[in-house]
């Protein structure tokens, strides 16, 4: 009996009528890339499972429940990438380039692996735009991360972002700041969901990061009783001048922002700047990205002290918003061969030939005039080239123009220019509006 096979739970497909939107996506963010002056870095999709274990925290969710791990058939303890920023710093390390330059800025794009619950913007395989900018712990650093952030968004179409940001300072007074939560929460341990119980003891911070209803609810009566201290108000002297020089930066350079006391971040190596994006209309899921500071991080990893500031963008939920949005990617136009019993093989030759310029369609099953026409019709070709007998003997194709409505004979030999200059033409009208 043959087995139906699925797609592994938490992946999917992404079918030609959806990759177009996806590159359009990408080709934008490289644009934008290009113009800030970042070099792209490539990295394996598996690393050794102590790199992610040691950089995202052992309490992490990440770490804790959601890594791909395995043993290859040399027995090394291996994880599919969780995300980029530690593979991307091992890689800097290794490479030696902190030896070639002061400061470097990278980005990577590519799946990323998590073993978390599938829920629509959530899946276990997933597409991450990332971006570091390794060697500078200047404020500007933040802030130009933070602008690039905010411009690969206005890339795509979104409009009046709004960009969360909150300092989650250092180690020490992320400690402190914890046993001030465990005992603001420790009256209310009850009240909370079993999952923000278990963080009590591990980490009291990610709490501010729960979903929970019951959690939520807590939180709310607590800030409006004025109840909850903030982090901001346990970083040191030198990591609030750090905040307000970004936040000067973000205002001189025209970047809207709302400080957010409960912005924690999911990954143990941030200090100072976090920040992150969300659309509501991805309810539980509604982080489409986010990132921060992460100055200790190549420390912990061997390297001489060496500040990083970094994001990643979910290209999966950000693409799921554009197509909520009716944003579709714009498609060239594309010319559609029809030919006759006589001018099939000449259909052949010239498809082949008009294809080093133009995007062509032409029929491969020498199917009839008429079912070749109607599936021109059906598939939306802006140019109809119809090679009828007669004309073709003389040396003439006809050519249709579904956009304008005209058709016009015209000599083969000067099928390519006329095709140029009308498309060449459109392209003018476009630039003119
Ligand atoms: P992150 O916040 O863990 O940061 O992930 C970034 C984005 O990836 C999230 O905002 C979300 O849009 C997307 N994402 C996360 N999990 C899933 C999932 N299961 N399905 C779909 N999308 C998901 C990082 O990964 C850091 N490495 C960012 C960074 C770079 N920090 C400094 N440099």
């Amino acid at each position: 009996m043959s087995v139906k096979h699925q797609a592994p739970r938490g992946t999917r497909d992404l079918l030609p009528d959806e990759t177009p939107l996806w590159r359009w996506a990408e080709a934008a963010a490289r644009g934008v890339l290009e113009r800030y002056g970042y070099g792209e870095i490539r990295t394996p999709m598996f690393e050794d499972y102590e790199l992610f274990a040691r950089t995202a925290g052992e309490s992490s969710d990440v770490v804790q429940k959601e890594m791909y791990r395995f043993t290859d058939l040399g027995e090394r303890q291996l994880a599919l990438r969780p995300e980029f920023t530690a593979g991307v710093m091992r890689a800097w390390l290794e490479s030696g380039l902190g030896g070639r330059a002061r400061v470097h800025r990278l980005w990577s794009a590519g799946p990323v692996f998590r073993y978390g619950r599938p829920a629509k913007g959530r899946y276990r395989q997933f597409s991450q735009l990332n971006c570091e900018l390794v060697g500078s712990a200047a404020p500007g650093a933040d802030v130009e991360m933070i602008t690039l952030f905010v411009d690969l968004y206005e890339a795509w179409g979104f409009r009046d972002l709004i960009v969360l940001v909150n300092s989650v300072g250092q180690p020490a007074s992320r400690r402190a700041y914890g046993e001030r939560l465990r005992e603001v929460f420790a009256p209310h341990r009850e009240a909370l969901s079993a999952d923000s119980q278990q963080r009590l003891e591990t980490n009291p911070m990610r709490i501010l990061d729960t979903k929970d209803e019951k959690d939520l609810a807590l939180l709310a009566t607590l800030r409006a009783n004025n109840a909850l201290p903030t982090l901001l108000d346990s970083i040191d002297e030198a990591d609030r001048a750090h905040w307000d020089a970004v936040l000067a930066g973000l205002e001189a350079a025209g970047v809207r922002y709302e400080v957010d006391h409960g912005l924690v971040r999911g990954l143990d190596y941030y200090t100072r700047t976090a920040f992150e994006v969300h659309d509501r209309s991805l309810a539980s899921q509604s982080a489409l990205g986010g990132g921060g500071r992460y100055d200790g991080l190549i420390e912990m990893l061997g390297g001489a002290p060496t500040p990083g500031v970094g994001f990643a963008i979910g290209m999966d939920r950000t693409l799921l918003v554009l197509q909520q949005r009716g944003i579709q990617a714009a498609s060239g136009d594309v010319v559609c061969l029809v030919a006759m019993e006589g001018t099939r093989a000449a259909a052949t030759a010239l498809a082949r030939e008009l294809r080093r310029e133009f995007t062509v369609e032409c029929d491969v099953e020498a199917r009839g005039f008429s079912a070749q026409m109607k599936t021109a019709g059906k598939s939306g070709a802006r140019f109809l080239v119809i090679l009828g007998e007669d004309e073709w003997a003389r040396g003439e194709v006809a050519l249709k123009d579904s956009r304008t409505g005209t058709q016009q004979t015209l000599a083969r030999i000067g099928l390519a220019d006329a095709l140029r200059a009308l498309t060449q033409e459109t392209w003018k009208q476009g630039e003119a509006l």
